[in-house]
């Protein structure tokens, strides 16, 4: 079974424990998008761990890890992090990184940080990594891949021309790019250390999806991020979404058997742009500090709001979800009364869908049904029948509303504070 594991909402939605929980059966876990802006926190053994550019899965010793074509990888980033993760835990799953990856060097995050600041009162609020100036070199045709970065001879090639095509674009913001030596002395390091995890990886997934080996698909950010169908401009610069799973591996759509929805019992987003329901009095500051809402990237704090249905619609018909998982049903306790979004509207009339445009977004007033909330820890739980009557209506509720069934529910950190209602959803 190949299986894709999405954000349904904004990113944030808790996928890298998911992955973790999903991936001990899965003999390939598979990062098929974007590159260190994403940060997953999965607690096993005891032990916290955060990935941004590591499948969740390179916990379980079985496992592969791919880093696929479709992802822009930071070799600073990624070197650190294998470090970091093998202090501790010794023994990891097998990592092989695309040579057709993108990587991302460091004109790449000061042009981030200079394309913001032009921006001005319409910055989007990127992460800083240097994601879209990298995925705007691989559209402009002059990124440098891991295949090239990994060859000393061509890398210093490359990074010369690019350097110099570079000093164009700098001037206009009345800077110079960083230095040739700088770069190529820095990045040499990183390229000995990453060599040997460098590879054929679309071959070898593509055999694997051949051979009917268990292969999940880790999505990064969320449905609404995606560049093409989300809040554009504010998304980011790569396709979260599910057939972004089959653009950035070699994988086709009909070798896909199952989609897994990842969203939160509410909603958040980090950065700037439309965000329907979100909550700017007493109770949305509520959900932040329950729920501890700050990035694991950047560590700002995350906007929160109530659950939106009316856009996990449109996310389960453009996924093609075949099941939902709700987590952080826990934060929810002791809120009250609890508003879910159903419908928009715009300028008077009731929207069938969402809107595509931005400036339409930022205008929708949600349609709210209130549903009756509870009190209470439920991390104990380990059953639906477990949870208040409450809890299980409020899940039943989102499965009618969004039209898939709850595969999995979320009530902690831990791996055991995972309930599967269908285990056929999730293990095939
Ligand atoms: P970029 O991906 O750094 O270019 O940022 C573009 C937008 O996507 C910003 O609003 C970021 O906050 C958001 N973003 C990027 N990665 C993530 C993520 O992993 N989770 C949530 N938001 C993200």
């Amino acid at each position: 079974m190949t299986q894709v594991i999405v954000g349904a909402q904004w990113g944030d939605e808790a996928k890298g424990k998911i992955v973790d929980f999903v991936s001990d059966r899965a003999e390939f876990v598979v990062r098929y998008s974007g590159g260190n802006n994403a940060g997953h926190t999965v607690v096993a053994n005891g032990k916290e761990f955060k990935f941004h550019l590591l499948p969740a899965g390179v916990l379980h010793p079985g496992t592969t890890s791919i880093l696929a074509a479709g992802m822009v990888v930071c070799p600073r980033s990624l070197v650190r992090e294998l470090d970091e993760t093998r202090a501790k835990q010794p023994e990891l799953g097998k990592v092989v990184i695309s040579r057709a990856a993108h990587v991302v060097l460091p004109y790449h995050m000061s042009l981030d940080a200079l394309e913001e600041d032009a921006r001005g009162k319409d910055k989007i609020g990127t992460t800083s990594r240097g994601i879209g100036p990298a995925y705007t070199d691989k559209v402009q045709r002059s990124g440098i891949r891991m295949a090239e970065f990994v060859d000393e001879g061509l890398f210093r090639a490359r990074l010369q021309a690019v350097l110099d095509a570079k000093e164009r674009l700098f001037s206009l913001f009345g800077q110079t790019p960083p230095k040739f030596d700088d770069v190529f002395d820095e990045y040499r390091g990183y390229a000995d250390q990453i060599r040997p995890y460098v590879g054929d990886a679309e071959q070898k997934l593509q055999d694997a999806v051949a051979a009917g080996k268990r292969v999940l698909m880790e999505g990064a950010q969320g449905t609404f991020l995606d560049l093409d169908l989300g809040t554009y401009p504010f998304v980011t610069s790569s396709h979260p979404v599910a057939g972004g799973a089959c653009i950035g591996t070699g994988i086709g759509p009909r070798d896909i058997q199952g989609v897994l929805g990842v969203c939160k019992a509410y909603s958040t987003r980090v950065g700037t742009g439309p965000f329907p329901t979100e909550l700017l009095d007493d109770t949305g500051e509520q959900i932040r500090q329950q729920g501890n809402e700050f990035g694991t990237t950047t560590g700002r704090p995350r906007r929160c709001g109530w659950l939106d249905v009316a856009a996990l619609r449109f996310s389960a018909r453009a996924n093609s979800f075949s099941g939902l998982v709700i987590t952080r049903l826990d934060v929810l306790s002791g809120l009250g009364a609890l508003q879910v979004a159903t419908r928009y509207r715009l300028d008077g009339k009731e929207l069938a869908g969402v809107p595509m445009c931005s400036h339409e977004w930022g205008r929708v007033e949600p349609v709210y049904e209130t549903l009756v909330g509870w009190e209470g820890e439920m991390g104990a739980a380990r059953a639906l029948s477990d949870l208040p009557r409450e809890t299980q209506d409020y899940v039943r509720f989102i499965e009618e509303a969004v039209g898939v069934p709850a595969a999995i529910l979320s009530i902690g950190p831990g791996r055991e504070q995972t309930i599967v209602l269908r285990p056929d959803l999730v293990w095939g």
